[in-house]
């Protein structure tokens, strides 16, 4: 086994779990880092004890506060590690600390989506976005996040994890082709289901434990090469399926005209990032089906902002979150019966293909896109009981506002994408729940 040999590392949520296991083995390595900046939520408070008793026999080893879902406690601890690193960089960022919620699909809440995707995403995009030059980023992700596995769904829908991850997995296939030029290596790592608060806060023994993980995934480390950038490994360098999906199309006035010719359009007001608004709606719709349920929601309402890696900010990844992954969590939640459902997402959110990244790397939309291919998944298997086909839909890339919001113009015109999403629809069925098409019906990666 080659060595794993680093100059400088910092991990987050290293007071616990697998963080204390990383900093425990790269304490142990015959080579050890000259600095190991272990980071945590209160360094001074009980649960950092470990991290104290270690820290005062190691010198190389620096303990620094840190909050990953706030911005200013992370620069706050970037000045900190600059101050001891002076003008060399950090060699090795490891993007550890993370929370699940327990929720299922149902119970899930938009505060919840929205605390486990500042924590597990948006931390690590503002982690990587720090000046100090990187050799390499881990993002630790999850084989839960696998859209293509649907991993321990039985056990744990955890959506708001899932999307999290989904999107972690997103963000590092982004990270690892913008800081390519910088010789950035950037990989999504699986740590096995490992013995640790998170591991078995569902009352199940986890199988791996901390020790194993650890010397495993320090193994993996020490084998990637550029080549790796941008892949998903296992703790053992297995290479995990990732998957992902579609696009949206806005609306306009147009519709009143058509509402005054044709009685049965009904036009309701609907701001999908607003919780009242999806329930007011949903009252409306109730109105006038009486008893009877809906057949077909079609989850369309999307955003996306023109952002670079570089630039990305939280504000901007939490409100393309909200409105495209967490707006069509909550229609979906409305308890009118539906027969299926749609999410038009996006070719943009496969993680496998990273279509387009030259004509824009609009980060914040891909990761919820990827998200929002995870929860078409989790509502697939959580809604199969009752019958209701759930699908992720590319539409191509199609004459929008969206659509042509860059400077070249989409191949395909909103009838050629409408007409061929229709036909895709009349001829799907059962088997194609949890899929991610196109609007020509071919699958996605
Ligand atoms: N265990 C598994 O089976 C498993 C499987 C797949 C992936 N993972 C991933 O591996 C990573 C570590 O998991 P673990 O099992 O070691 O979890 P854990 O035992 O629950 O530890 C989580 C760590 O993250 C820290 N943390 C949480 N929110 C934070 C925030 N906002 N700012 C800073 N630190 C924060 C916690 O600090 P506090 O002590 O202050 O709460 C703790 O140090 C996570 O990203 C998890 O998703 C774990």
């Amino acid at each position: 086994m080659a060595e794993l040999c680093v100059c400088s590392v910092l991990v987050t949520g290293a007071n616990r779990g697998l963080g204390l296991g990383l900093v425990q083995h790269f304490l142990r390595l015959p080579n050890p880092p000259q600095w190991i900046f272990a980071t945590c939520r209160d360094p001074n408070g009980q649960r950092a004890q470990e991290l104290q008793n270690l820290a005062s026999k190691h010198p190389n080893l620096v303990i620094i506060g840190l909050e990953v879902a706030n911005p200013a406690s992370i620069k706050a601890a970037a000045a900190k590690v600059g101050e001891h690193l002076g003008g060399s960089g950090l060699n090795l960022l490891i993007n550890n600390a993370g929370i699940v919620k327990p929720n299922s699909l149902d119970n899930e809440t938009p505060e919840d989506m929205i605390q486990v995707y500042t924590t597990n995403t948006v931390g690590p995009l503002l982690m990587g976005q720090l000046s100090c030059s990187k050799a390499a980023i881990i993002n630790m992700s999850s084989i839960g996040g696998s859209i293509a596995s649907s991993y321990g769904w039985e056990l744990m829908q955890i959506t708001s994890y899932r999307c999290s991850k989904a999107a972690l997995n997103m963000l590092s296939r982004c990270q690892s082709l913008a800081y390519k030029e910088h010789g950035i290596l950037c990989v999504a790592l699986h740590p096995g289901w490992v013995q640790t608060d998170m591991g078995s806060y569902a009352g199940h023994t986890p199988p791996v434990t901390v020790d194993d993980s650890v010397q495993g995934m320090l193994k993996v480390l020490s084998s990637l090469s550029e080549k790796d950038t941008g892949a998903f490994l296992d703790w053992e360098g297995n290479v995990l399926p990732c998957l992902s999906m579609p696009t949206q199309c806005p609306l306009f006035q147009e519709l009143q005209n058509l509402a005054s010719k044709h009685p049965n359009i009904i036009i309701i007001p609907l701001e999908v990032s607003d919780p009242t608004s999806i329930k007011a709606a949903a009252a409306k719709v109730g109105e006038h089906l009486g008893g009877s349920g809906l057949n077909l929601l079609i989850n369309n309402a999307g955003i996306a902002k023109p952002n670079s890696l570089d630039n990305e900010t939280p504000e901007d990844m939490i409100q393309v979150y909200t409105t495209n992954t967490v707006g069509p969590l909550l229609m979906g939640q409305l308890s009118c019966s539906k027969a299926a459902i749609i999410n038009m997402s996006s070719y943009a959110g496969s993680i496998e293909d990273m279509y387009v990244w030259d004509f824009g790397q609009i980060v914040s939309y891909r990761c919820s896109k990827a998200a929002l291919n995870m929860l078409s998944r989790c509502q697939s298997l959580a809604y199969k009981e009752h019958g209701i086909l759930c699908v992720a839909l590319h539409p191509g890339w199609v004459q929008t506002d969206m659509g042509a919001g860059g400077s070249y113009k989409p191949p395909l015109t909103v009838e050629d994408s409408v007409q061929g999403m229709l036909k895709v629809l009349s001829s799907i069925s059962e088997k194609e729940t949890g899929a991610f098409l196109d609007w020509e019906g071919k699958v996605m990666p």
